[in-house]
């Protein structure tokens, strides 16, 4: 047993928002025999606990009450290789941008439209990861856990994980312990142009290659989004909502350059940046926290803030959009833990 369990642990430098926040206990996990021990641990003490990766997508309070577990599991794999496709295992530690550039650099194509999401690759497929036209659940072949209510391992096909928007059945699934993730990927590249910006940054250049599209992505994310290591956010704070189109022509009449994405027969998915930024609420700032000049969806950290500041804004944010549009703004990263 390599590591052992901490108490009253600063979590502040450990999640991109930089959200004041302490544990009452704290573990590393470097090795798949200690989740046994780990789970001993929590039934004798019948204690809460969560598993933190990045701290990308993760809002915690300011005195979490129970044990963190930080996955720290490291390793890549080829676990199969076919004519036209390869199966590699990352384990859920890694960082999921340095995977997406060791997979480019080994000719195994997919992830490049993912290129700079910041968290690790444990993550991807709790919130089903995507951006610029591509999710991660496209690419996964299956998850493996580590199942806390009986302590067995286990391997999720990618049909049992019912990935969907911003979703999947690990978010209901408070009992699965990611520990690593098969993403099957293609040796012959298909690019993924059908992002409008990602095609102009394509048309700039001869032969495009994954990589010139990993380069676009980096390039667009950069211009749009904060860095988590310079302006403390999590990405997008609201999930993008899907209505019904009825009600989204209806505020079309009002709002004409209102934009709308069809998602299925009756269901249409709408820019919540547009919606916030039509409020004129792009750059607002009150107290130590803002909405980022550059992207309306994302919400800022301008220092010193707590879980209680940053809900406390969204409600606000969330009101006004009710009020505007009669909808619902959902916020988009996880919640951990009573609001104190
Ligand atoms: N828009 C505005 N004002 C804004 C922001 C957006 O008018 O301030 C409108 C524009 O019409 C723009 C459209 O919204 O063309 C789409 O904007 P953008 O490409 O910036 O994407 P998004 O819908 O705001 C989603 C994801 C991002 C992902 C991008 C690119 C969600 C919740 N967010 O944002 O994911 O990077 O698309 O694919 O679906 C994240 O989840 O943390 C995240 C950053």
């Amino acid at each position: 047993m390599k590591n052992t369990i901490k108490q009253n642990q600063n979590l502040t430098e450990l999640n991109t928002l930089k959200l004041k926040s302490q544990a009452s206990f704290f573990i590393k996990l470097t090795d798949l025999s200690e989740l046994t021990f780990i789970r001993n641990y929590i039934k004798d003490k019948s204690c809460n606990y969560f598993v933190l990766g990045g701290g990308s997508n993760l809002i915690i309070p300011e005195r979490y009450e129970g044990l963190v577990i930080h996955n720290r599991l490291m390793g890549i794999n080829k676990i199969k290789e076919e004519s036209d496709y390869v199966i590699v295992e990352c384990q859920a530690g890694e960082n999921w941008d340095n995977f997406v550039l060791h997979t480019l650099k080994n000719r195994w194509f997919g992830l490049e439209n993912l290129s700079l999401i910041p968290g690790t690759v444990g993550a991807a497929p709790i919130q089903n990861i995507g951006a610029y036209g591509a999710e991660s659940g496209e690419f996964i072949e299956y998850v493996r856990i580590f199942d806390m209510l009986d302590g067995e391992f286990k391997e999720l096909s990618k049909d049992e994980c019912s990935f969907s928007y911003r979703n999947s059945i690990f978010k209901a699934s408070l009992n699965y312990i990611v520990t690593a993730v098969g993403f099957k990927l293609l040796k012959n590249s298909k690019l993924n142009t059908s992002y409008k910006d990602i095609a102009l940054c394509m048309q700039k250049i001869l032969n495009p290659t994954s990589l010139d599209l990993r380069d676009c992505v980096i390039d667009i994310r950069r211009k749009k989004l904060p860095d988590p290591n310079f302006i403390p956010n999590v990405g997008s704070f609201f999930q993008n909502p899907i209505i019904l189109e009825e009600h989204a022509y209806k505020l079309k009449e009002q709002y004409s350059d209102l934009p709308i994405y069809k998602v299925s027969e009756r269901a249409v998915k709408i820019s919540a940046g547009w919606l916030i930024e039509k409020l004129g609420l792009k750059g607002y700032k009150d107290g130590n926290i803002g909405i980022y000049e550059k992207q309306a969806l994302v919400l800022v950290n301008h220092g010193g803030a707590t879980m209680k500041d940053i809900l406390t804004f969204a409600r606000k944010i969330k009101e006004q959009v009710k009020l505007a549009y009669n909808i619902d703004l959902v916020i988009e990263p996880v919640i951990k833990g009573a609001i104190n």
